[in-house]
This record gives C-alpha cells, sequence and structure tokens, in this order.
C-alpha cells in the first residue's frame, strides 16, 4: 500500500509560512499583499473556487477584493477593470476565474494582465519564459504538484515522467517542470495509442484529464509516484479524481487522494504566488 499524501497538510503548513512572512514584510516595509480576484458570470465551481481564495486571502493577512460581474459583462468592460487593477498600487497580483463566457475571449483577457501581476502563470509572456526556465510566475497546479513531489524526497532527474492531459492550466505547464528537473517527459492526450503501455512506464504519472477514475492499476507501474489533479463529481454527488484511488494505491509508492491532495496545494500556491509579486513588485 502507498503512502497517501496529506495535501491539506502540506498547503497548511506552506500557508502558515506565508502568513509569518505576510506579517514580516507589513512589518519591514509597510507592504500587504493585495489580490483581485474577477469572476464572471455564475458558474458554480467557480463561486466555490473564488470564495476559498478570498478566504486563504484574509487568513494570510492578505487585502483581497473580488469583483463579481454579471454573465453578459462585455470584454472590453472587462479590459477596462484589468487596466485599472494594472495601475491600482495597492494590488500585486490579478486573477481572472475561469471559464468566462463564450462571447469573451480568453487570450485577449489574459494577455491585458500585466505579466508582474499574473499570480495565475498563465500570461503569454510568463508561459513563454516557463519554457525558457525563468518565468516571473508559474501556474499554481503544477507548482503545488512539484512541491508535493520534492516533499516525496523522490529525485527527478532521469526519471520517467508522464502527464495524461494537456491543458495550457495543468498539463503543459506540468510537463515543462518536470523537464526542467531533467525527468524523461511524455504528455498523453485523448489521441494517444495505447495510452496504458505509456502511463505503465512512467515513475511519476500525473493525471489531469477530468475524466473520473480512468488511472486504473493496470496503467500503474509498481512503485510509481501517482498525483491526481482530476475533480470530478458522479451522479451519486461523490467526487472523485482521474485515478480509480482504491486499487492504484495498492500499488503506488506515494499517491494524492481526491479531495485532499493536489487541490489545496493550488491555492497555497495562489498565496506564494501573490507573496511573491508583493515582494517583487516596485
Ligand atoms: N479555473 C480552474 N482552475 C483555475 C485556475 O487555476 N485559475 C483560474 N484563474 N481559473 C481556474
Amino acid at each position: 500500500m502507498g503512502i497517501i499524501i496529506d495535501g491539506n497538510k502540506i498547503a497548511q503548513e506552506i500557508r502558515d509560512s506565508i502568513r509569518i512572512e505576510a506579517a514580516t514584510l507589513k512589518e519591514n516595509k509597510g507592504i500587504i499583499p493585495g489580490l483581485a480576484v474577477i469572476m464572471v458570470g455564475e458558474d458554480p465551481a467557480s463561486k466555490v473556487y473564488v470564495a476559498r481564495k478570498a478566504k486563504a486571502c484574509m487568513e494570510a493577512g492578505f487585502l483581497s477584493r473580488q469583483h463579481k460581474l454579471p454573465a453578459d459583462t462585455t470584454e472590453a468592460s472587462l479590459l477596462q477593470l484589468i487596466n485599472e487593477l494594472n495601475a491600482d498600487s495597492l494590488i500585486h497580483g490579478i486573477l481572472v476565474q475561469l471559464p468566462l463566457p463564450k462571447h469573451i475571449s480568453t487570450d485577449r483577457v489574459i494577455a491585458a494582465i500585466d505579466p508582474r501581476k499574473d499570480v495565475d502563470g498563465f500570461h503569454p509572456y510568463n508561459i513563454g519564459s516557463l519554457l525558457t526556465g525563468s518565468p516571473l510566475f508559474v501556474p499554481c497546479t503544477p507548482r503545488g504538484i512539484m512541491e508535493i513531489i520534492s516533499r516525496t524526497g523522490i529525485s527527478l532527474p532521469g526519471k520517467e515522467a508522464v502527464v495524461v492531459g494537456r491543458s495550457n492550466i495543468v498539463g503543459k505547464p506540468m510537463a515543462l517542470l518536470l523537464l526542467a528537473q531533467h525527468a524523461t517527459v511524455t504528455i498523453c492526450h485523448s489521441k494517444t495509442k495505447d495510452l496504458a503501455a505509456v502511463t505503465s512506464r512512467a515513475d511519476i504519472l500525473i493525471a489531469a484529464v477530468g475524466k473520473p477514475q480512468m488511472i486504473n492499476a493496470d496503467m500503474v507501474k509498481k512503485g510509481a509516484v501517482v498525483i491526481d489533479v482530476g475533480v470530478n463529481r458522479l451522479d451519486n454527488d461523490k467526487l472523485v479524481g482521474d485515478v480509480a484511488f482504491a486499487e492504484v494505491a495498492k500499488k503506488a509508492s506515494y499517491i494524492t487522494p481526491v479531495p485532499g491532495g493536489v487541490g489545496p496545494m493550488t491555492i497555497a500556491m495562489l498565496m506564494k504566488n501573490t507573496l511573491d509579486a508583493a515582494t517583487q513588485l516596485p
């Protein structure tokens, strides 16, 4: 039976030290880290995430501003708000909760954020710099996963890492971070032939597809580190990951549960990115 990684515990440790660092920053330099979160429309999952981000800010002693805009908000007025926040010296981080309504271009909105305030790490400047190795900000979920992996004590150089899923938010940045740590990285997706043959090679397996329990024990090498990014709600309202947890846990050396694995790390890393932004911005 593999070790179940307690994401809640790791995230809480990180948030505790961020609270102390934020207090020191306030005392020494009079700076209070400020995060603005913009949500357009009423996506139920987004509402939950935005509320959690605001609570995390409060607990860390950050300034938290929430902009909840109606679903019919125009792209022009959203861009205008971003411009105002770019110029606002009390705000160090700007996060636009995704997904956006269909009439708004996500690409144009993300590109409008000052890269120095892009605490999501989604701006083309930061994604491009991730490719070359020196981003201002790394996307929160992949950054949290790197933190989890480093705490397992497993060294990455030369290891086979397989990322299932190629989203801009998780799969692609995850692969780049693993590559930067000298893993041999494969990205799989819906068109991959014989997925099980590829995933079975993985020393580190990251599942980020959004398909409930699709990674089963036959697809996992004995002793693999298995990281589950999926958050899927079943018809019976139960929350499950992309990994069939019970059977895969028997083969893995380490595994993250859902809930309580990767999820809490994402918010902890958002706080870290915001603290970094407040420390770095002139
Ligand atoms: N929607 C789902 N995950 C994320 C995230 O990490 N950041 C933002 N802005 N929106 C999301």
